[in-house]
Parts: C-alpha cells; sequence; structure tokens
C-alpha cells in the first residue's frame, strides 16, 4: 500500500562520512526488517552503490540525457509530458535489492545537465518518496544541494561531523543556509564521525551551540576499513561491530527501527 514516507538527507563536508553513516543507517534498518526504504545516490561523484555492493547500470543523469536527445530527434512520444516520461522512467531504473531500493542519480553529462537532472529529480522525488516508509538520501559534500534545491522535501537532515573545524562550520552553514534559502528541516541533527573519545565532548558541545540536535557518535571501525580496502558491501558488517551498534542506537534514536 501507498504510504507518505519520511524523508531523510546525509550531508557534511567532504571525506567526513556521509556514505559510511547513510549505508550504516540503511543497513540498521534492513537488518530490523523495516519495509520499503528507498536509499538515493545522490552525489554526482557516487559511490554508496559500490559500498553497498550494488551493480546500478543506469542512473538518473542517463535517463536525462536520453530524453534530451529524443526531444531534439523529435522521439518524444507526443502523449506524454515530460515529467511523466521520466518518472516511468525513474522506475523502470530503481535497482531492487534485498530489503530496499536503490535509486543512482550520477553525473550530467555538459554544461548545466547537472542541474537539469536534478530539477527533474528533485519534482518527482516528492512523489516516489510516498512510495516509501524512508527515504534516506547520501548527499554530495558541500552546500550546493542546499541553493539548488535538492533537499526540499527532506524532513530530517543528519550533517555529519568530524572533529574537524571546518566538519562543525559545514553543519554551522547548513543549518543557516536552510533558514535562508526557506528550507524547513523538522529537525537537523549531527552525527559525530570518527571523532576520538577524548574529543567527543567538545565535538557534542560545538554542534549543540550551532543550533543542531545531536544524534550520537559513530566510531572509527577497523571492520569499515578492511571491508572498504577489500571491496566488501558495508551490509554484510557484523551487528557487533561498533560502527554498527551506533548506528543502531542512532536509528532508533530517530524512530527509524
Ligand atoms: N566510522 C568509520 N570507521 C572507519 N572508517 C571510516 C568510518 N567512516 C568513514 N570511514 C572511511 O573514511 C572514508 C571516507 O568515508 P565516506 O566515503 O563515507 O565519506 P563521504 O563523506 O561520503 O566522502 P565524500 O565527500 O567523498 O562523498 C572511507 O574510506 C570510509 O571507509
Ligand atoms: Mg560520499
Amino acid at each position: 500500500m501507498s504510504q507518505e514516507g519520511i524523508v531523510i538527507s546525509v550531508s557534511g563536508k567532504g571525506g567526513v562520512g556521509k556514505s559510511t553513516v547513510t549505508a550504516l543507517l540503511l543497513k540498521v534498518m534492513v537488518d530490523a526488517g523495516k519495509s520499503s526504504i528507498l536509499a538515493v545516490d545522490a552525489d554526482p561523484d557516487s559511490n554508496l552503490a559500490d559500498i553497498l555492493g550494488v551493480k546500478a547500470h543506469k542512473t538518473v543523469a542517463m535517463v536525462a540525457s536520453k530524453l534530451k536527445q529524443d526531444i531534439a530527434a523529435g522521439r518524444f512520444p507526443p502523449d506524454f509530458s515530460k515529467r511523466d516520461y521520466f518518472e516511468t522512467k525513474i522506475f523502470e531504473i530503481l535497482c531492487e535489492e534485498a530489503g530496499f531500493d536503490l535509486l543512482v542519480m550520477g553525473r550530467g553529462e555538459g554544461e548545466g545537465c547537472y542541474c537539469a537532472v536534478n530539477d527533474l529529480l528533485t519534482s518527482i522525488l516528492d512523489t516516489l518518496s510516498k512510495n516509501y516508509s524512508v527515504t534516506i538520501m547520501d548527499m554530495e559534500a558541500g552546500l550546493e544541494h542546499l541553493s539548488r534545491r535538492t533537499d526540499r522535501d527532506v524532513d530530517v537532515m543528519i550533517v555529519v561531523v568530524d572533529r574537524s573545524r571546518l566538519g562543525y562550520l559545514t553543519a554551522k552553514r547548513i543549518k543557516e543556509l536552510a533558514r535562508e534559502v526557506h528550507i524547513d528541516f523538522k529537525r537537523i541533527l549531527a552525527v559525530g564521525n570518527n571523532v576520538e573519545p577524548e574529543f567527543e565532548e567538545t565535538v557534542r558541545k560545538r554542534v549543540v551551540e550551532a543550533g543542531l540536535e545531536f544524534a550520537g557518535f559513530i566510531p572509527s571501525d577497523p571492520n569499515i576499513a578492511s571491508y572498504d580496502l577489500e571491496g566488501k558491501s558495508l551490509l554484510e558488517l557484523s551487528g557487533d561491530s561498533p560502527a554498527v551498534k551506533a548506528a543502531k542506537e542512532i536509528a532508533e534514536k530517530l524512530g527509524l527501527i
């Protein structure tokens, strides 16, 4: 049955652990048997599919590019609106995995293409997410997604921070910029990733002072490092792995499981 779902976006500075945190939250939801989950790899330099061990052959960018070619060649079906056509195609390229679906955004070719893809995706994401109980999006690094308004329909913004000053400043800026561009997240939370125990208190204090809720820490986990090296899916991590345990606590706190 169609159900209007919650949309979560995972953002933060480059390399801070956005894709890892997205994969871990997805894993604990799948393991908990949560039904109808959509994961979106919204980073044009995508690697979420890779760390989930999913072979995604088609991307939103490819669909948009084909649409552009078809329109230019006069092959576009006259009884179809661009949006309807795009939406139909997006459903066709969803990767159906055990416990979740995955949509990969990919990179548009040529000047302006990325924005066109992005606009179309944003406009259908609203419709698409209503078919899932949870949509979780791994965003590109930085703040661009806010100005492009990819986050328009996001309910919960999770900003991943490490102990770096830049990590924290990005989190602060995401909160401020959201207000400036009139994006009203219901909740904006920080997850501390890879923070050494001696810095945890300072990191927590800083993000709370910046007006973000604090969701918890995900420790540096040697299993993540070795899975990364070996190219194994993070979905296969053991439930005893420190990062998985921490992600479970965070997901419980957010009411996701
Ligand atoms: N908690 C952790 N324990 C061990 N390794 C980690 C942890 N979090 C992230 N890493 C490693 O750090 C690197 C960067 O993580 P990740 O790719 O998730 O960051 P990102 O914010 O998505 O990066 P980008 O900005 O490039 O998208 C990866 O090699 C990942 O395996
Ligand atoms: Mg990433």
